[in-house]
């Protein structure tokens, strides 16, 4: 049996390192390694684990262990044979899968509260196994048929709540919303400026700048692919927010008037719903509006709040997305199947042609045909592609969508009754109205003298992570430090988030103490 302790003496990891590996013969193909009885006894064996990690209610956010005893525990379970091939050994495969389990963030516990990652559905799970075993690389449609339809059947299974011309639209799979981010807006580049592709920088020669407009609080992603793009951090142009960081629609022309007059041509305008930091939905109506009057590309960062259009309590949220040029969703933050699924639409489907130039005989056909017509392989960056949408579809096929709109519509009315409790205690502070599932808020009892101690929140945070109950957030609203939680899975109650709120008390005023103790 392995056993070792952990540093903090849990008996959570287990250790190969007394148990000596038996070893196989050498030659041959390893057959056992393929052996589909074998397979099945390996994936039983994961599942079990899997049901158990599942069955466990308790709340638990993340066993914070230092890299370096992790990383010991992790090489003495390696079985240190070279030269032969060693035969399984089925408590060491435990062991891996146990330590695997146990040194990641709880997601499915009550007390994961803390990114936009979710408590994902277990059934995607199982798909992503089949997946992972027919290993079909979905670029292509030969090797990725079922995927490549499938691609169809979602995206006009979305199109019903966004009203698009049906055949003239176009959706493709990426991996991330960064990735469909960047993606985005190089179609948006190279629609504007058409010489780019080719000629690069030597294109601009005489003409205006090329710059995009970004919400103050977009998400990187957006600032990295201008920086990939070579747009230039002097060229993303800031567009200021209200107080509850939306863009500030009445800035928005001025802003763009005097990037104009800067010589700067703005041809992307980047709106996001929601914010990664407090979940804000920008006013993508109107948006709409001005960058049709004035030829901008409009792509909307939906990463998070796109998926809303699924709900008919909640769509109203998402009033002018058809605006968009493009606009991404990931659904494995939302939509609650494991990473990777994002969703990249485009209003026009020539467009979506328009990121990407290559020629590789390889694999692309100088005539499509009724099958290459489905690859996606030109619209998307990667050649070898997971069948992303699978995970999404098999559910959707299984359930309907009333699963994901239900999931979605509980998780905002709790984060509604999250802000009300907190509106109740004097001793802290909301600091915006959420509009989905992210809350931002600060501890702020009374003994604290907030310019003596700048990183309070933040502190207690980290005490919150090291204690390993409650995984939550943080991040900076106006320059200051507040606390973020993110609701993304079934088991959280009320009664949870009550009990988060004395942890923090309890966490702050033990560094309350500790700090005054220290002068
Ligand atoms: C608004 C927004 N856009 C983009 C991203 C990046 O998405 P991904 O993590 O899938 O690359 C995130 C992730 O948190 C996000 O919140």
């Amino acid at each position: 049996m392995y056993a070792i302790d952990s540093p903090s003496s849990k008996s959570i990891y287990a250790d190969a390192s007394t148990k000596q590996p038996a070893v196989g013969k050498r030659g041959g193909m390893a057959p056992e390694v393929f052996d589909p009885q074998v397979f099945r006894e390996h994936a039983e064996l994961a599942i079990t684990r899997l049901e158990k990690y599942l069955a466990d209610s308790s709340i638990r956010g993340l066993a914070l262990t230092a890299p370096s005893v992790l990383l010991q525990t992790a090489k003495k379970l390696m079985v240190g044979e070279y030269e032969s091939i060693a035969c399984l050994d089925k408590e060491r495969l435990t062991a891996i899968i146990d330590l695997y389990i146990a040194t990641g963030i709880q997601v499915h516990s009550p007390g994961y509260m803390g990114r936009q990652f979710s408590g994902a559905i277990p059934l995607a799970g199982v798909i992503d196994l089949v997946s992972s075993i027919v290993n079909q690389p979905s670029s292509f449609y030969e090797a990725g048929q079922l995927p490549n339809v499938v691609e169809r059947i979602m995206a006009d299974e979305f199109n019903r709540f966004i009203g698009w011309v049906p055949e003239q639209f176009a959706m493709v799979t990426t991996s991330g919303g960064s990735l469909a981010n960047l993606t985005a807006i190089l179609a948006a580049r190279n629609d504007k400026f058409p010489h780019m592709w080719s000629e690069g920088a030597a294109a601009l020669t005489g003409q205006l700048r090329p710059a995009i407009a970004v919400s103050q609080d977009a998400h990187y992603s957006i600032c990295r692919a201008a920086g990939i793009l070579g747009i230039g951090e002097e060229q993303i142009i800031r567009l200021p927010v209200n107080r509850n960081k939306q863009i500030c629609i009445k800035q928005v022309r001025p802003t763009l008037e005097a990037a104009a007059e800067r010589g700067l041509k703005i041809f992307c305008l980047v709106a996001s719903v929601g914010t990664t930091s407090v979940g804000a939905f920008d006013p993508i109506d109107e948006l709409g509006e001005i960058t049709r009057e004035k030829n901008i590309w409009f792509h909307i960062d939906g990463a998070h709040g796109a998926s809303l259009l699924v709900s008919d309590k909640l769509r109203h949220k998402l009033r002018g997305i058809e605006k968009a040029d493009s606009f991404i969703l990931d659904a494995h933050k939302m939509l609650f199947v494991p990473a990777m699924c994002t969703l990249l639409f485009y209003k026009d489907k020539a467009k979506s042609y328009g990121a990407f130039r290559q020629e590789a005989s390889y694999v692309f056909e100088k005539e499509s045909d009724i099958y290459t017509e489905f690859d996606s392989a030109e619209k998307n960056f990667e050649c070898t592609k997971r069948p992303l949408i699978m995970n999404l579809w098999v559910v959707w096929a299984l359930y309907g969508k009333a699963l994901f709109a239900d999931k979605i519509e509980q998780l905002c009315q709790f984060t509604e009754s999250a802000y009300q409790i907190l509106q109740n205690e004097p001793d802290f502070e909301t600091l915006h109205h959420p509009e989905a599932n992210i809350l931002c808020f600060r501890y702020l009892p009374e003994n604290l003298c907030a310019w003596a101690f700048p990183d309070f929140q933040v502190e207690i945070r980290k005490q919150i992570r090291q204690a390993g109950k409650f995984f939550i957030s943080k991040v900076d609203i106006d320059g200051i430090g507040a606390l973020r939680v993110v609701f993304m899975n079934h088991q959280i109650e009320v009664g949870h988030f009550r009990l988060l709120l004395d942890e923090i008390r309890a966490t702050g005023q033990a560094l309350l103490k500790g700090s005054k103790s220290d002068d």
